[in-house]
């Protein structure tokens, strides 16, 4: 049970400093981050990249090597786990095998001696929220895969904590139930109003099912923000390339103020329009980020000129490799418009590219 004193309008997890180091590698470095109250909150990276050992000095299974970890405005970095108000969800969830469904999601409350009529109220509760309040009886090995997890799910949340921490559960589900999850998943961290924290490094799994998005790489948090700003906004070179396609062009950037649309110069291609993503104190080198779905293609008008290299069909949409000057840009065309305004199209015409400056971002890291 959680002995601290907490102030419910504080955010439930802040960390501030926080850092680890493993010998001579740093696997996480300092950082500060902020979770709300209630929120779906995921962290996102390659495998690596430092997801995990951030999630346990959360939870307390490791140590910091500076910095301090604060759960519901109190300071939490030297209260050992089981004194945590939270509870962790692993990706190889292990149910007691002789308990019933039921004694195992139970369980937690009877070892806080819950009274009886309470815990079992509370413990029916938790199974009809992952929809399966009829199979309580059963053990767990006559429960499927996704059924499983989802006993571990109302184990994590039956008494109620501050926050419940995930880290990659859906790994070992199939495509189909992963899909399925990631929705339920959702709906239920709604309805019981508990601060989740969600690992994976699964880009569609975090754009889907997020409130917020910290996107990691190499012990470092790149971007903190909603799904639609990570993927439309991003602020660094990675998180682009990282999250969805994107053409990623290497620029020269004069100094200037952030939003500003500006000519830059494009490597291999010549001039072209995009906008600071960040203030700009001198000239530098720079990446344009592009998404190919910004990108008009039309058979006359102003823009670049590009060659179509290749053209493929992938239902809703073409995706084309267009050469411009030494570089190749990605572009995807609905199909819609591709029938409507480039009928006949093929590999060896050459098309106008445009896009507004707004959706071209450039930044410097
Ligand atoms: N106990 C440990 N001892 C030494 N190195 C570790 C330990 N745990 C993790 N690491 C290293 O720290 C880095 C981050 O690991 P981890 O947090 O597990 O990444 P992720 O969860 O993002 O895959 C990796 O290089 C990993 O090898
Ligand atoms: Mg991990």
């Amino acid at each position: 049970m959680n002995t601290q004193t907490t102030n419910t309008a504080a955010p439930a997890v802040e960390i501030h400093g926080i850092s680890k180091r493993f010998g001579e590698h740093l696997a996480v470095h300092p950082l500060d981050l902020e979770i709300r109250e209630n929120e779906f909150f995921s962290i996102l990276g390659p495998s690596g990249c430092g997801k995990t050992t951030l999630m346990r000095m959360i939870t307390g299974f490791e140590t910091p090597s500076s910095g301090r970890v604060h759960l519901g405005g109190a300071d939490v970095t030297n209260v050992p786990t089981r004194n945590r108000d939270l509870n962790m969800l692993f990706q190889s969830y292990a149910l007691f095998p002789h308990l019933t469904v039921f004694e195992n999601v139970a369980f937690e409350l009877r070892v806080r001696r819950v009274a009886k009529a309470e815990a079992n109220r509370r413990a029916q509760e938790a199974l009809e929220l992952v929809r399966l309040g009829h199979l309580g009886d059963r053990k767990p090995d006559q429960l499927s895969g996704g059924q499983r997890q989802r006993v571990a799910l109302a184990r994590a949340v039956v008494s109620g904590p501050r926050v419940v921490l995930l880290d990659e559960p859906l790994g070992a589900l199939d495509q189909q139930l992963r899909k399925e999850m990631q929705i339920e998943l959702k709906r239920m961290q709604r309805e019981v109003g508990i601060t989740f924290i969600y690992v994976t490094h699964d880009q569609e799994e975090a754009l889907t099912m997020s409130d917020r998005i910290a996107v990691m790489s190499d012990g470092v948090v790149q971007q903190v923000a909603p799904p639609e700003d990570i993927y439309n906004r991003p602020d660094t070179r990675f998180v682009a390339g990282f999250i969805g396609s994107c053409n990623l062009l290497d620029v020269s950037v004069t100094a200037g103020p952030a939003g500003e649309a500006v000519v830059v110069q494009v490597d291999g291609v010549g001039a072209a329009r995009g906008i600071r993503a960040e203030q700009i104190e001198r000239e530098a080198a720079g990446t344009m980020l592009v998404r190919p779905e910004r990108i008009e293609v039309r058979r006359d008008g102003d823009g670049l000129m590009g060659v179509v290299e290749t053209l493929t069909f992938l239902g809703e949409e073409w995706h084309a490799h267009l050469r411009v000057g030494t570089q190749v840009i990605k572009a995807s065309i609905s199909s819609l418009v591709k029938e409507r305004d480039l009928p006949g199209l093929t590999a060896g015409e050459s098309l106008r590219l445009s896009w507004r400056p707004q959706d071209a971002r450039i930044v410097t890291r």
